[in-house]
């Protein structure tokens, strides 16, 4: 199977224009793009960044999986770690944003950085092993720490995510045997964004 690369642009551009003008240059890469709700529609868009748990009803400012569903997003971020540190998600409010999300057939990114925050009951479709130490910090993880992370999670699909760059992509995935990267600051520049995807993919 071909390695995943998803792009989490988290809370950039400012503005549509910019948006559409780096979305423009990185939709035919085949790479999965998670950009914040307000642009969802504008850019049709395949990925997004949060969903809550319930479907309608009185949850101000919330985002249900039906309503992505119906926008043609097909694969959601759910507990990244800067979520969980400044919305205070817990594993039991993520585990049922997972359950809405598999029910409504969209497929989840589980994020974690630690094994066990991997629930017993539900099976994401695909994890993204996230060290706190690498993410938005421009120190990216050693691979071979790495490799030993990926061998102890045993699930068929996980990405890496972590500061990854045009320099280091390849090697978490050739060396490390990860499925596949979840980049976030550099998937603001379109053409370092497109070097990752090229790197992993040929
Ligand atoms: P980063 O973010 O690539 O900027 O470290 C990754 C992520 O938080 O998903």
């Amino acid at each position: 199977m071909k390695p995943l690369v998803v792009a989490n642009w988290k809370m950039n551009p400012r503005t549509l224009a910019e948006a559409k003008k780096l979305f423009n240059a990185v939709k035919n890469s085949g790479a999965v793009i998670c950009p914040p709700f307000v642009y969802l529609s504008s850019l049709r868009a395949n990925g997004a960044q949060d969903v809550f748990y319930e479907q309608t009803g009185a949850f101000t400012g919330e985002i249900s999986s039906v309503m992505l569903k119906n926008l043609g997003i097909k694969y959601v971020i759910i507990g990244h770690s800067e979520r969980r540190k400044y919305q205070k998600e817990t594993n039991k409010m993520i585990e049922k944003k997972l359950k809405a999300a598999l029910k409504t057939g969209l497929k989840p990114i589980l994020c974690i950085d630690k094994i066990s925050q991997i629930p017993k009951n539900i099976k994401p479709v695909i994890l993204a092993f996230e060290p706190l130490s690498a993410i938005g910090t421009g120190k990216p993880y050693l691979v071979e720490k790495a490799k030993k992370m990926r061998r102890r999670i045993k699930h068929p699909f996980v990405l890496y995510g972590g500061s990854v760059n045009s320099e280091n992509a390849a090697s978490y995935i050739k060396k490390a045997g990860f499925q596949g990267l979840l980049v976030g600051a550099a998937s603001l520049n379109a053409k370092e964004f497109t070097k990752i995807v090229k790197s992993v993919i040929n």
